[in-house]
């Protein structure tokens, strides 16, 4: 059996139920898994252990929203966008074409890359999208390459009507042979439900094949400005509805009513419908910060999300993404680094296996070069990550 102790935590976040943060901490670890949490003084002896010498130690981070298969870049629509032009959603095309460029070996290369980055700054779990194909052929390839090298896989092949299109025929090609041929590469269905994108009835057409399928479903809503995106996901029961910028009383009361079922002291019972924020998007569009404090003192569970992509999102760096929601949405640090472990866990149904440090769950650990976690918020952009453990296994950075 490999066991390791990790001991020295000078300040643990386990995200448990009861939100404990441990001082002079140790975990163990075996085959992978969380063994035992508690003080070092109490730890059982081990013949492998690794003093952390006193460095603040929190779940990976379990990113929820992203869009990692693409080729290309789109710096020019940024700095436009910088200069004051409004994001619109047709920059996705710029992407489409630039990713159909490349080939197998290199795209998938390149996502390896992204995934491979983003576990150096303490994500251990990561969700990513399809949708930069828009064709069968590009849709199904993305699906096939993009499966091992990701955690979640969600398919977004309705992310934009494709030029030329009549937007029912491309929803008939989504909801038909494009699902038929991803079906069994993906987790979740997700659909772009947003003015420039796809209408109501459009958006659960896509809902109510991928429910047909037995896949579990996601919406990208309530993002360029208010929408039925938010009170779809509800009555679908998706996993989550990501966005949220543009949310009226009824969106609020609606998520809400959603995690009813939800025992949040025993994290038991019905989960409802996760609200995703993405900090990092909102600022690189300039729309207003989604609701995050709104949204849990309405008592709905949120998640945080890099969002990364090359069109509004272009970072993967879930430090800043917890940061700024300390900084700019108000969360305190316990919500945000809640937000951005269990709530994304919770957002994509894995919140058995990780989200939190707790015996049973994967030894999914990233170690702050700093003595308490705060400091991920007081040091805004400088780069607090020591080391990260995913799996047990000391990740090569
Ligand atoms: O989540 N909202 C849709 N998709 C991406 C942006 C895609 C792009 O502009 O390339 C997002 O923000």
């Amino acid at each position: 059996m490999a066991t390791l102790l990790l001991t020295n935590i000078g300040q643990l976040t386990t995200v448990d139920a009861k939100g404990s943060v441990l001082e002079d901490a140790a975990v163990l670890i075996e085959d992978g898994l969380v063994a035992w949490v508690g003080h070092m003084a109490q730890a059982p002896a081990t013949a492998h252990e690794i003093d952390l010498g006193g460095r603040a130690v929190l779940p990976g981070w379990v990113d929820s929203h992203s869009h990692l298969i693409f080729g290309g870049d789109r710096a020019e629509e940024f700095v436009a966008r910088m200069a004051g032009q409004t994001y619109a959603a047709g920059g996705i095309a710029v992407t489409t074409s630039a990713t159909g460029q490349l080939s197998d070996t290199e795209l998938a290369g390149i996502v390896a890359e992204r995934r491979r980055e983003a576990l150096a700054m303490g994500t251990t779990w990561m969700e990513t999208k399809t949708g930069y194909g828009l064709t069968l052929e590009e849709e199904t390839r993305h699906s096939v390459l993009g499966k091992p090298l990701v955690d979640s896989l969600t398919f977004l092949g309705a992310h934009l009507v494709p030029a030329g299109w009549d937007a029912e025929a491309y929803t008939d090609l989504v909801t038909g042979p494009m699902l038929d041929a991803v079906a069994g590469n993906v987790d979740f269905v997700d659909v772009f439900c947003e003015r420039g994108a796809f209408t109501e009835d459009q958006s659960r057409r896509v809902l109510e094949a991928a429910q047909r399928k037995g896949l579990a479903t996601k919406v990208h809503g309530n993002q360029l400005g208010p929408g039925p995106g938010v009170k779809l996901a509800v009555e679908f029961g998706s996993h989550s509805v990501d966005h949220v910028n543009y949310l009226d009383e009824e969106d609020f009361k609606a998520l809400a009513d959603s995690w009813a079922g939800w025992d949040a002291s025993a994290r038991s019972g019905k989960p409802g419908t996760v609200a995703t924020c993405l900090p990092a998007c909102d600022l690189s569009t300039r729309q207003p910060l989604a609701p995050g404090r709104e949204l849990l003192d309405a008592g709905v569970r949120i998640a945080l999300a890099s969002n990364c992509n090359p069109g509004t999102s272009y970072t993967s760096n879930m430090n800043f993404c917890v940061a700024t929601a300390v900084l700019q949405m108000n969360l305190s640090l316990a919500e945000a680094i809640e937000a951005a472990t269990y709530g994304g866990a919770l957002a994509l149904g894995v919140a058995d296996q990780v989200g939190s440090i707790e015996v049973g769950k994967r030894a999914d650990l990233h170690v702050l070069d700093a003595p308490v976690a705060a400091h991920l918020a007081y040091r805004p952009g400088m780069n607090l990550t020591h080391s990260v453990y995913r799996a047990g296994e000391l990740v090569d950075r």
